[in-house]
């Protein structure tokens, strides 16, 4: 092959190949395009399965170890009236009145699911009179009965929830919040969840205790 014809072939490979190679980013692009679409129509249909429209926070179980400590550092016991807002699967006040011997528990779940499992375990466990299960949003919750209320929700959905619990938690009542501090409130105590029993997860995390005035 002349020299002349061999750098005329390699004057056009780069060429074709590029056209290749763009063909080929365009496919792939394309799929992608599809399967996000795809996924995306997947993802909604999920979240409206899980979700309600007013959740503030998507369901996250605390850990049972973190459960104890939350429910020891609010000082549970016989005389108290212990709220959930957002329960998820009830774990705080089927540990309240199972373990810390709490008067009652009232908890709030606006997800249908969690709602039903949770009282159909309520139930099973024949604890109707201490727990008082309500589908509803948290913040159309009466809290003037709670001597103690437990959180694990935001720092937005505390946020929101700051004026309520001003307005409407008895002063004395005990609140203790998993993560996430209530903005402008001074706890009076603060544990960081940093060493081991806590999960790895936990490290960063820390209970803010406030007591209302
Ligand atoms: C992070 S999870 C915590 C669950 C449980 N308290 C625990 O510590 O294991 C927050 C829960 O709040 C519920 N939730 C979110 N927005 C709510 C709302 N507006 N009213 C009532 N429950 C809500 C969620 O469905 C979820 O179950």
């Amino acid at each position: 092959m002349e020299i002349s014809s061999l750098s005329a072939i390699q004057a056009k490979a780069p060429k074709s190949l590029e056209h290749k190679f763009s063909t080929t980013i365009r496919n792939l692009f394309r799929d992608c395009t599809v399967y996000l679409d795809a996924y995306t129509v997947l993802m909604d249909a999920t979240w409206a399965v899980e979700y309600e429209p007013d959740s503030l926070v998507k369901w996250v179980p605390t850990p049972f170890v973190v459960v104890r400590e939350m429910l020891e550092l609010a000082r549970v016991c016989s005389k108290d009236i212990v709220y959930d807002l957002g329960c998820g699967d009830g774990r705080m006040l089927f540990t309240a009145v199972q373990e810390f011997g709490a008067h009652k528990a009232v908890e709030y779940e606006i997800r249908q699911d969690l709602y039903e499992s949770s009282k159909q375990e309520i139930q099973h466990q024949n604890l109707q009179n201490q727990i008082t299960m309500i589908k509803g949003n948290l913040l159309d919750a009466d809290l003037s009965g709670a001597s103690v209320i437990v959180l694990y929700l935001s720092p937005k959905a505390n946020e929101r929830l700051r004026p309520k619990l001003e307005d409407e938690a008895k002063p004395g009542t005990r609140i203790v919040s998993y993560d996430f501090q209530i903005d402008r409130w001074f706890p009076d105590k603060k544990v960081q969840l940093g060493e081991y029993p806590f999960s790895e997860r936990s490290n960063t995390k820390a209970l803010y205790m406030y007591t209302v005035p």
